[in-house]
């Protein structure tokens, strides 16, 4: 057999305990003189509830629930993995990356490479693409592909127009060496001229924070540039895999707001109802709600195999991503 490409061969997610309606959200704002809304927030975003990880969990330990229900649902030996990418921009520490981390709290000894993808929320998307790529290069045979996030720890909860946005999570897949597709196309895209608009513009110097920890965001910027992009390279794609959109059973886009998602599915003109929505379940995750979305939508068996998927994320940076996945 010649393995030539890459296919997803299982799927997990993992949401943390601490749930919050956008009512309790809005009532713990209150307490502190900041006013919204459960409306507010349903109508401009399509978000009713967000989940935040307890105190002492951290980024890798949302990622290792995923991963070991990936693992299970995929059947192989964990032993096997022989590369980690852990999708983050919430690292459990500055160093080492979150993948090692989680490397070593799933028990896998003697692995390939394990390390973090940094590219916001489109960060699953270029994860996939650089684990396909070591993949077909035969580089590695069995891959865990992650997204993991604690954007809570980011949130300025003074600021409205950012915290009743983002939550917590992990989705992940195996990925593995197949002599059949999987991954079909993917492109990725940067544009650093645009990183002003979505940052947390801090960092660690001499043992004190300089700049700011806390997530700040330009959210009509954002918006405007992600619908543009978002169909751009959901085009671009299409046409890398000689795919039209009617040869796609559903997409997944990221899960950042319901007006961006259906803006660029009717952009597409892709049928609504074929588009995996969960961004009302647990808000904007960042790199993990593309992974999330997916296993929900395996889980629940909407999504099955032999289903041509198309992801696309976008995110701070600017970055943005889309692949097909043939499951
Ligand atoms: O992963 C990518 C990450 N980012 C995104 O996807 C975010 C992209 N952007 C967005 O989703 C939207 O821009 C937001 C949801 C952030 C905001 O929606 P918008 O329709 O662009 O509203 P806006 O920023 O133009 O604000 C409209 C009004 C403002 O009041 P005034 O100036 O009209 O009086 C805001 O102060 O809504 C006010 N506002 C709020 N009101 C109640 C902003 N945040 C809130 C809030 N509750 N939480």
């Amino acid at each position: 057999m010649t393995n030539c490409y890459s296919r997803v061969l299982g799927t997990g997610s993992y949401l943390p305990p601490l749930h919050f309606t956008n009512q309790v959200l809005a009532e713990r704002l209150s307490r502190e003189g900041i006013e919204t809304s459960d409306e507010w927030i349903v109508a401009r975003t399509g978000i009713h509830a967000r989940y935040f990880a307890a105190p002492e969990q951290k980024t890798s330990d949302l990622a290792l629930i995923a991963a070991q229900r990936a693992i299970a649902a995929a059947d192989v030996d964990f032993q096997t993995i022989e590369l980690i990418i852990v999708a983050t921009s919430t690292p459990d520490f500055v160093f080492p990356s979150t993948a090692c981390l989680l490397q070593d709290k799933l028990g896998i000894r003697n692995s390939g490479a394990a390390f973090d993808m940094q590219a916001v929320c489109a960060g699953f998307s270029y994860a996939l693409t650089v684990a396909d790529g070591l993949i077909r290069s035969g580089t590695y045979h069995n891959a865990l592909v992650i997204g993991a996030e604690t954007f809570s720890r980011l949130l300025d909860f003074k600021d409205r127009t950012t915290c009743v946005l983002f939550g917590d999570g992990a989705g992940a897949v195996v990925l593995s060496a197949s002599d059949q597709p999987g991954l079909l196309a993917s492109a990725l895209h940067a544009d650093g001229s645009y990183a002003h608009i979505l940052c947390t513009p801090g960092n660690v110097n001499g043992g004190v924070i300089q700049g700011s920890a806390f997530l700040h965001m330009d959210g009509p910027a954002v918006f405007k540039l992600a619908v543009s992009v978002l169909e751009k390279v959901a085009l671009e794609v299409l046409a890398k895999a000689d795919m039209s959109v009617d040869q796609i059973d559903w997409l997944i886009p990221h899960q950042a707001n319901i007006r961006i998602m259906q803006g660029t599915c009717r952009k597409l003109g892709f049928p609504l109802e074929r588009m995996i929505v969960t961004v009302d379940q647990h808000g904007n995750t960042s790199a993990a709600s593309i992974p999330l979305a997916l296993d929900i939508a395996v889980r629940d068996k909407r999504i099955r195999p032999g289903d041509q998927i198309l992801i696309e994320g976008v995110g701070g940076g600017f970055t943005w991503g889309a692949a097909i996945i043939r499951m």
